[in-house]
């Protein structure tokens, strides 16, 4: 009998504890090359909220409040807004149109849009609340007050759709032959660069090309985690090594944020949802 009701009592806590109990971590990211004026500039992240039948408007709502709770100096979304019905669109934009943050909100799209073939609209649903999308393309964040004469005093955000290349079906939307082909161009080599990728498996492309920090979500920290059991254990470490948190491979740096919603089953187990914020330190 006890072995028969742990799997329930498991997922109803997963279910009614930890899928509302929103966890915000924060993360210190040293940059060798970050101008005087943003060291302290803190980023906010939000990711994978997928509006749906278990994320309300409301629930939506919240998070942008305890958000701009944080005082963020810049705050940026890695896509899935999403779940499956293309109709949510409107209203999950409309909440997040709610953010603020004095550098601004941008982002970037996740497999969910892609699939519900919402890239397009979406991108201008949040082009109209003045949340750029930022589709293979790449802006400059410009530091307020007087820099120093001649020293770049600005960091270069980029943001790229998803793309995959573990996919069985190559002929699979959103399947790509190599990662971020053409980012090279986006780069600005005199600048800290900023990748907002929603796949984290991208990063080391990223690490590659010289990219300081990426920030990706899509995994949901494993969603169903059961690590406390054996640290192998976990649906998303089948498609990517990089599941959850901070990473490190040489001088670049990742993020894996955890996500707000969820898909499939509203369960999250060892997964809280996840509000992450960055404080930047020159080193
Ligand atoms: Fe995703």
């Amino acid at each position: 009998m006890v072995v028969g009701t742990v799997p329930f009592a498991a997922g109803a806590y997963g279910m009614i504890f930890e899928r509302v109990n929103l966890e915000t971590t924060r993360q210190q990211i040293r940059l060798a090359r970050l101008p005087y004026a943003f060291d302290g500039l803190r980023i906010a992240q939000l990711s994978d909220i997928h509006i749906g039948p278990f994320m309300s408007e409301a629930e939506i709502r919240r998070v942008v409040e305890i958000t701009n709770r944080l005082r963020a100096d810049l705050i940026v979304l890695t896509g899935d807004y999403v779940t499956w019905d293309p109709s949510t669109q409107g209203a999950v934009v409309n909440v997040l149109a709610g953010l603020k943050a004095p550098y601004g909100v941008f982002g970037c799209l996740g497999n969910h849009e892609l699939w519900t073939r919402t890239e397009s609209s979406i991108t201008r649903l949040f082009a109209a609340t003045g949340i750029p999308i930022l589709r293979q393309e790449r802006v400059s964040i410009a530091a307020a007050g007087p820099g120093t004469p001649g020293v770049d005093q600005s960091l270069n955000l980029i943001g790229v759709d998803f793309q995959t290349h573990t996919s069985m079906r190559r002929r699979e939307r959103g399947f790509v032959e190599h990662y971020l082909a053409g980012v090279d161009r986006l780069q600005r080599p005199d600048s800290v660069n900023i990748l907002l990728s929603h796949n984290p498996n991208t990063f080391d492309r990223a690490a590659d090309l010289g990219i300081d920090l990426s920030l990706a979500g899509h995994t949901h920290g494993g969603q169903v985690s059961l690590e406390f059991v054996h640290p192998g254990i976990s649906p998303a470490r089948l498609v990517s090594p990089y599941v959850r948190g901070w990473f490190q491979k040489g001088n670049a740096q990742l993020y894996v944020n955890r996500g707000i919603g969820t898909i499939g089953v509203p369960i999250r187990i060892d997964a809280p949802p996840e509000i992450s914020v960055f404080d930047l330190v020159r080193t």
